[in-house]
């Protein structure tokens, strides 16, 4: 099937906050939706491989930081590349709380607390459907999923709904041949970054930090 017609789907981008026991922990998304005007009921779909899934799925409540053009980019690579289920991405990020959810500090679009009403199975994905508690406006300008790609240069990884196989054998960023090494290539399975050469036991991945374990030969 011809997948054109999906990629001209519009999105704008997300941080999904949670509260994991009193440890804040959340993702990417770029899947969001408001489902009906009366004392709102929003979307979001989410794969059930994220830790977020399972920790919002306990919890019952999440924010969304809606991202802005001028939103640190950094919270993609932290929130989208990486697992919360081993290391705590708002370390190092100021950030309140706000009916039990982690409010990012920073330039943002806005910010919206809801609590999970129900969820729709859809295979790889559910879909959560949340009322809509409270909300803090910003100013930022908010930033779609083509000002991602096209602007930031930004990918997505396999979780996203919008993942599209392809973009793994392109590479996030080129790097420069090693003349003394091999031409041996590896692809990160995570982000899709390509790296040309020896591939040493600790190398990480520029892109995601993903370790050298999730590099395949290729
Ligand atoms: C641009 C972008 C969009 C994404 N959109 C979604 C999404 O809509 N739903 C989803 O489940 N994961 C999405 N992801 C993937 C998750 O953010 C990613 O799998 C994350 O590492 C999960 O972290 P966790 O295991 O701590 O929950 C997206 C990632 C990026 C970079």
């Amino acid at each position: 099937m011809d997948i054109t017609a999906l990629r001209q789907i519009t999105y704008g981008l997300y941080v999904v906050g949670t509260n994991d026991n009193g440890r804040p922990t959340g993702c990417i998304i770029n899947t969001c939706f408001q489902v009906t005007s009366e004392n709102p009921i929003i979307a979001i779909s989410m794969n059930k491989n994220n830790y977020t899934h399972d920790v919002i799925v306990q919890h019952r409540r999440f924010s969304l930081a809606i991202l802005a053009e001028e939103s640190d980019t950094s919270l993609i690579t932290t929130f989208g590349f990486q697992c919360g289920r081993d290391r705590n991405k708002y370390e190092g990020r100021n950030h309140t709380w706000l009916h039990d959810t982690p409010i990012l500090q920073g330039k943002f679009a806005g910010h919206i607390v809801c609590e999970l009403l129900s969820m729709a199975d859809n295979e790889t994905h559910d879909v959560l459907f949340a009322r809509v508690i409270d909300t803090l406006p910003d100013d930022g300008t908010p930033m779609t999923y083509a000002y991602y790609h096209q602007v930031v240069k930004g990918k997505a990884p396999k979780n996203a709904p919008t993942y599209v196989a392809e973009e793994e054998t392109k590479p996030a960023k080129e790097q420069a041949p090693d003349s003394q090494a091999s031409t041996k290539r590896y692809v990160c399975e995570v982000c899709g970054y390509i790296h040309e050469g020896e591939l040493p036991d600790d190398f990480k991945c520029p892109v995601c930090q993903a370790p050298a374990s999730c590099f395949k030969e290729i």
